[in-house]
């Protein structure tokens, strides 16, 4: 079934897996991502942000995350259209936030978010920028909401899959991303369909420089790029220099 603003039935997928999807994770990257997640975070404070939107936040990690290393009074947004992965991280949330930092979070579209412009000093976005601009039809309008949000000067950084360079490496890894992960999320899950979508979708994703190519598209400058997992993931780190309107 096809929702609005997706050409993938992303938030049923997400509703689906939401229960497993943490595990699923943990296994698929050998425990990987949330020293991802932590490296993102302290490239989205380094620049000492008052108010941080964690886009696309899912089960709240990188929210967490943000607020486990702040240690200053730093207001974290967790924000996702999906009730169900946000449910998991209010609980998560509950009682594990200490010191001074707020953690909140708020359902909605990535495209239509009910913020005000320039409201976030840095938007940090981890394994969620694929969802909005992989086979999105609305890929431009989530890319200026993204702009728009951020104030001119803010740090965007994304925490993504990413098409390898090293050609061995490349063959390696959409070998694991054709066969292995539908097969292990699809199991673990009982949803092979989502599986198939996340595989196919990091599988086909961009290289750091298409994906800076399309920062700079849309407004920002590109700061950093790093390969993580060499280069099976990407930590970019960029600004907004203008405002974008697709
Ligand atoms: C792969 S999960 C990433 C979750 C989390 N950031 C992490 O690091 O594990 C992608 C998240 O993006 C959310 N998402 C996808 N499209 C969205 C949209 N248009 N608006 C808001 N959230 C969206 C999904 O609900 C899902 O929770």
């Amino acid at each position: 079934m096809e929702q609005p603003g997706t050409d993938h039935p992303l938030k049923s997928y997400y509703a689906d897996i939401h229960p497993t999807y943490d595990r699923v994770n943990r296994v698929f990257t050998f425990g990987g991502d949330a020293r991802w997640r932590r490296k993102a975070a302290s490239v989205c404070l380094s620049t000492g942000p008052s108010s941080v939107l964690d886009l696309c936040a899912g089960t709240g990690d990188f929210a967490l995350e943000l607020a486990r290393q702040a240690g200053y009074p730093v207001t974290v947004t967790g924000f996702d259209f999906s009730s169900e992965m946000l449910g998991i991280a209010r609980r998560k949330a509950e009682g594990s936030v200490r010191g001074p930092a707020t953690v909140h979070f708020v359902e909605g579209d990535a495209s239509r978010m009910p913020f005000s412009d320039g409201q976030f000093d840095a938007v940090g976005i981890t394994f969620g920028i694929r969802n909005l601009i992989y086979e999105n039809s609305r890929a431009g309008r989530h890319l200026e909401e993204i702009n728009r949000v951020l104030r001119p000067g803010g740090r965007l950084v994304i925490l993504e899959s990413s098409r390898p360079g090293n050609p061995l490496w490349r063959i390696i890894n959409s070998f694991y991303l054709r066969f292995i992960l539908p097969r292990v999320g699809g199991l673990i899950s009982g949803h092979p369909e989502a599986y198939r979508y996340l595989a196919r979708s990091s599988r086909n994703y961009y290289t750091i420089g298409g994906m800076g190519d399309i920062l700079e598209g849309a407004g920002f400058r590109m700061l950093q790029g790093k390969p993580l997992f060499m280069g099976s993931v990407m930590l970019l780190e960029a600004s907004k220099i203008g405002s974008y309107d697709g």
